[in-house]
C-alpha cells in the first residue's frame, strides 16, 4: 500500500508535487559538493545559493505549466501569491541551505498545498536518502509504502527532541537559548540538524518525539504540519493554542510529551 488519494483533485496535486519535488531533489543531488554561487539575505548567516533559486524556478514553472490559476508562495520570490485562488502552493525549494552550502548531508525540498485555505497535500523530499514523506488530508502520512505514526513516548526525560535557531540569533534577545537550555537539561537528547521540514517529518516518522522552533516561515512548515497531523501528532504555539501557519511559534510533538515540553519553553520567547 502507498498513498493514493480517492479525490481526483488531490490525486492530481499530489502527483504534480511529487514529480516536481523529485526533479528539484535530483538537481540538489547533482550540484551537492560542486561549486556554486552563494549569496546572503537578511543577515551574514542567512544564505541562498544558485541551487535554491534554480530549484524554485523549476518547481514554479512546473506548476504554472500544469495549473496556471493556482496561487504560489515561494521562498525566493518566483511565485505569484494570488488572493482568492482556491489552490495555493507554499514552497521551500531547498530547506537546509546552510547544510547544503557546507556539504553537510541534510536538506530537502518542501511543497505544501492548501485547498480553500485548508492544509491538503504535503510532500517533503530528501534527495540524498531518497526519502519522500507525503500526506494528504484525511489519508494519512506516508514514507513510500510505510504509513507513518508518531511515537507513544510519554516522558520528556526519555524523548529525543529537535530545535533550530533563526537567522537573527546573533543580534536578537529572543534567541531560543533559554528554552534550549531547559530542554537540554530535561530531555534524553537534543538535535539541531538544520532543516525544519525534515525535523517535522521526523516527528511524524517517530524518529524523534518532539520539535520546537521560533520565527520560521510558512514555507518551512506548510508540508510538514500536515505530515505531522496525519501521523497523529500534535501542533501548537508556545502556549498550547492552535498552531500558527506563519511559523512564528512552532511546537510539534507525538502528543503525550506536549505539555511537558511546553513547560520548558520560555514564555515571552515567541
Ligand atoms: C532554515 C532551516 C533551519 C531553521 C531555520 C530555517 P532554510 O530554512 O529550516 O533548520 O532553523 O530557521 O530558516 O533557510 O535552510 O530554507
Ligand atoms: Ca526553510
Ligand atoms: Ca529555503
Amino acid at each position: 500500500m502507498s498513498l493514493a488519494p480517492k479525490d481526483p483533485l488531490l490525486s492530481e496535486l499530489l502527483e504534480l508535487a511529487r514529480r516536481l519535488a523529485r526533479r528539484a531533489g535530483a538537481l540538489q543531488r547533482e550540484r551537492y559538493e560542486t561549486g556554486f554561487r552563494i549569496d546572503t539575505k537578511s543577515a551574514a548567516i542567512d544564505l541562498v545559493t544558485e541551487v535554491d533559486r534554480a530549484c524554485e524556478a523549476l518547481i514554479v514553472e512546473g506548476i504554472q505549466d500544469a495549473r496556471k490559476d493556482d496561487a504560489i508562495l515561494a521562498e525566493e520570490g518566483h511565485g505569484g501569491d494570488r488572493e482568492g485562488a482556491p489552490v495555493r502552493w507554499i514552497i521551500d525549494p531547498l530547506d537546509g541551505t546552510t547544510n547544503f552550502a557546507h556539504g553537510f548531508p541534510r536538506f530537502c525540498v518542501s511543497i505544501g498545498i492548501e485547498c480553500d485555505g485548508k492544509r491538503s497535500v504535503g510532500v517533503v523530499y530528501d534527495p540524498l536518502l531518497d526519502e519522500c514523506f507525503e500526506a494528504v488530508l484525511g489519508e494519512g502520512a506516508w514514507l513510500g509504502t510505510r504509513r507513518l505514526h508518531v511515537t507513544k513516548e510519554a516522558k520528556l526525560g526519555r524523548a529525543l527532541v529537535a530545535t533550530g535557531f533563526a537567522y537573527d540569533v546573533h543580534v536578537s534577545e529572543n534567541d531560543n537559548l533559554a528554552s534550549f537550555r531547559n530542554v537540554v537539561k530535561t530531555a534524553r537528547g537534543i538535535r539541531r540538524d538544520g532543516s525544519a521540514a525534515l525535523d517535522l517529518c521526523y516527528v511524524a516518522a517517530g524518529r524523534i518525539d518532539a520539535y520546537w522552533e521560533l520565527k520560521l516561515h510558512p514555507w518551512d512548515i506548510a508540508a510538514g504540519f500536515l505530515i505531522v497531523e496525519e501521523a497523529g501528532g500534535r501542533l501548537s504555539d508556545f502556549r498550547g493554542g492552535p498552531p500558527d501557519r506563519s511559523g512564528r511559534e512552532v511546537v510539534a510533538t507525538n502528543g503525550p510529551v506536549h505539555s511537558e515540553l511546553l513547560d520548558q519553553l520560555e514564555p515571552g520567547q515567541g
